[in-house]
């Protein structure tokens, strides 16, 4: 057996993955249409030519193009299904998935159109599929701290559906203590916080995720390798990484595949895990990413099963089922 035919086959999780950057061009071009909404490139492949980025910011700002045709609750529930039907496939087991409520409610579609979508689908691939899952509303970190907490409040109605937050978006100069006071108030809330931190950001933005907001997990944290303290104290705090390869490379935190850090971050003890973030854009799902460490890294076969058994370890799944995937 290949790696590769050993990273198809083990049971995988999905703790990183913006449903919005699930939006394939196909996809977006139908949705635009039956929404009447223009794009801004004309043809598939026009808008796939300008998936070339130097930073963080370029993504973005096509990443909040492409979600503007989303408009209806029928909307999110096939994009949210496009995408789990494709990492079923792959045998992805359990997913954790941001959405971006502040990239729709700017736009005038309310909170509920956008969460029972996303939902519904959630609920389908768990019937049909037993994937399960956990839903992540993401504070969108360039808007204000008043902006977040106008979302908590509307997303107050839907929190039996919401399993923690996150914050996304520029990272650099929207440090994780801008929004000190609301995750606060989440974490009063009973949810789960994880934050974007280290991807672009400095060692100083992991530090204040941990110190200050106190996450449960850290998303990339790619530069805390940076910093010999802070490696120990994620180790002592048993925090989990949910890191990008592909989207590493396409934003340009790596200049080559062969240089990606995981196998850094697991010989320091991190527990890293492996995640494809926007698929659409960056060129892969959970499989491709596998594949491309594979490939690039010269990853061995035991760097591959931890990579993997982290998944399980730092899901936010219930311990009977944890228990059941190791
Ligand atoms: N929003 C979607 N993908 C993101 C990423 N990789 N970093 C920050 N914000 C994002
Ligand atoms: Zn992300």
């Amino acid at each position: 057996e290949t790696l590769i035919e050993l990273s198809k086959k083990m049971p995988k999780t999905e703790l990183h993955l913006h449903i919005e950057g699930t939006f394939e061009p196909e996809q977006m071009f139908a949705i635009a249409q039956r929404n009447q909404v223009e794009l801004k490139y004309h043809t598939v492949e026009a808008l796939k030519a300008a998936y070339q980025f130097t930073n963080l910011q370029d993504f973005l700002d096509l990443y909040y193009q492409g979600m503007s045709v989303l408009l209806h609750e029928a909307d999110f529930y096939d994009l949210t299904m496009a995408y789990l039907s494709k990492v079923h496939s792959e045998n992805v087991v359990h997913v954790e998935i941001f959405f971006d409520p502040q990239g729709h409610l700017s736009r005038g579609v309310p909170f509920d159109t956008q969460i029972n979508g996303i939902y519904n689908a959630l609920k389908d691939a768990e019937t049909k599929w037993g994937m399960t899952f956990k839903l992540i509303m993401s504070f969108l970190r360039h808007l204000s701290e008043e902006s977040a907490f106008e979302t908590l409040e509307l997303s107050k109605p839907f929190l039996p559906l919401i399993d923690g937050v996150g914050l996304d978006s520029s990272e650099v100069g929207h440090p994780p203590e801008k929004f000190l006071r609301v995750f606060e108030a989440c974490k009063d809330l009973g949810l789960k916080v994880t934050a974007h931190a280290g991807e672009e950001g400095p060692p100083e933005y992991v530090w204040q995720a941990i110190d200050q907001i106190g996450v449960d997990r850290i998303d990339h944290g790619n530069r805390a390798l940076e910093d010999d303290q802070l490696i120990e104290e994620i180790k002592k705090r048993g925090l989990t990484l949910t890191v990008c390869p592909l989207s590493n490379l396409k934003l340009c935190v790596v200049n080559d595949m062969k240089d990606h850090p995981i196998k850094t971050m697991l010989k320091r003890g991190l527990n890293a895990t492996v995640n494809s973030d926007d698929p659409a854009y960056f060129g892969g799902y959970m499989a491709d990413n596998y594949a491309s460490l594979i490939t690039h890294t010269g990853i061995s076969k035991e760097e591959l099963l931890q990579l993997a058994q982290n998944g399980i370890t730092g899901s936010w799944m219930e311990n009977n089922l944890k228990e059941k995937h190791l």
